[in-house]
C-alpha cells in the first residue's frame, strides 16, 4: 500500500470515533483530506455534525463537499479534533505546521475534550526532530525573532538552522497573515523545555509543537491499523 492508500485507511478508523450530533475540530494537510472525504460521504447519508475547520482551505473543501461548517467564535467547544501530523513520538508528542495551519490547528485542538491524530506509518519517530519545526512568526522584528530562537535554542544546547518559509518565490503566509519559519534541529531531546523557550521569544506566535494535546493515534501501516493511547 502506498503512503496516499494508508492516509485513507487511518482517515477510515478515525470516522469510527464520529458519532451524530458532534462538534467536530478538522484538521488541515492531506490525510486531513482524506478524512474530510469520508467524513463528506457520512453527512450526505444523512449524519449530522458540525465543523470547525483550522484552516481556510479546509474550510474550502468542506465547503465543496458539503460538510457543515461552523467558526471557533460560534462554536468554541467542541467534541473532538481529527487532524494529521508531520511526526509523532510515541509518548503522542507532535510536530506539525507542515502545512503552515499550526496556529489554527492548536486553538482548535484545544478547545476539543479529544484530539485524534491520523497519519501514516512514516510519521512515527522515537525523538521529535528530524522534521523541521514551524514556528509561525509575527513579520515585525523578524530578524530579532529569529536571532532570539538561536540564542534560545542554544542555551537548552541545541543547535538550530532557522529557513523563511517561501512559496513561489514569495514569504509563505498564513492564515493568521504571519510568517514561518523551519527550524531544523534534528533532534529535540526536550520538547517541553524548547517549548517554553519559544513562547518567550515576543515576535514567536505559536509553533508546531503539540504536547500532551493528542488523546489518540491511528497510524496505517502496511501490515494494518495500529493505535496508540496517551497516558
Ligand atoms: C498542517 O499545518 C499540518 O499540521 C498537517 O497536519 C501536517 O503537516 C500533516 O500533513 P499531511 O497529512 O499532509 O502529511
Amino acid at each position: 500500500m502506498d503512503a496516499h492508500a494508508l492516509k485513507i485507511e487511518a482517515a477510515r478508523a478515525a470516522l469510527t470515533h464520529v458519532a451524530d450530533g458532534m462538534r467536530l475540530g478538522i484538521g488541515t494537510g492531506s490525510t486531513a483530506a482524506e478524512f474530510v472525504k469520508l467524513l463528506a460521504a457520512k453527512v450526505a447519508a444523512g449524519m449530522t455534525i458540525v465543523g470547525v475547520p483550522t484552516s481556510e482551505r479546509t474550510a474550502a473543501l468542506c465547503g465543496e463537499l458539503g460538510v457543515p461548517l461552523s467558526t471557533i467564535d460560534e462554536t468554541p467547544e467542541l467534541d473532538l479534533t481529527i487532524d494529521g501530523a508531520d511526526e509523532i513520538d510515541p509518548q503522542l508528542s507532535l510536530i506539525k505546521g507542515g502545512g503552515g495551519a499550526l496556529l489554527r490547528e492548536k486553538i482548535v485542538a484545544a478547545a476539543s475534550s479529544r484530539m485524534i491524530v491520523i497519519a501514516d506509518e512514516s510519521k512515527l519517530v522515537e525523538t521529535l526532530g528530524r522534521f523541521p519545526l514551524p514556528i509561525e512568526v509575527n513579520r515585525f522584528g523578524l530578524k530579532a525573532t529569529e536571532i532570539a530562537i538561536v540564542r534560545g535554542a542554544g542555551k537548552l544546547g541545541l543547535s538550530v538552522s532557522l529557513t523563511l518559509r517561501v512559496t513561489n518565490g514569495q514569504p509563505f503566509v498564513t492564515d493568521g497573515g504571519h510568517l514561518i519559519l523551519d527550524a531544523s534541529f534534528g533532534r529535540i531531546p526536550d520538547t517541553r523545555a524548547l517549548s517554553n523557550a519559544l513562547h518567550a521569544v515576543p515576535g514567536v506566535v505559536e509553533h508546531g509543537l503539540f504536547l500532551g494535546m493528542a488523546d489518540l493515534a491511528i497510524i496505517a501501516a502496511a501490515d494494518g491499523i495500529r493505535t496508540i493511547q496517551a497516558n
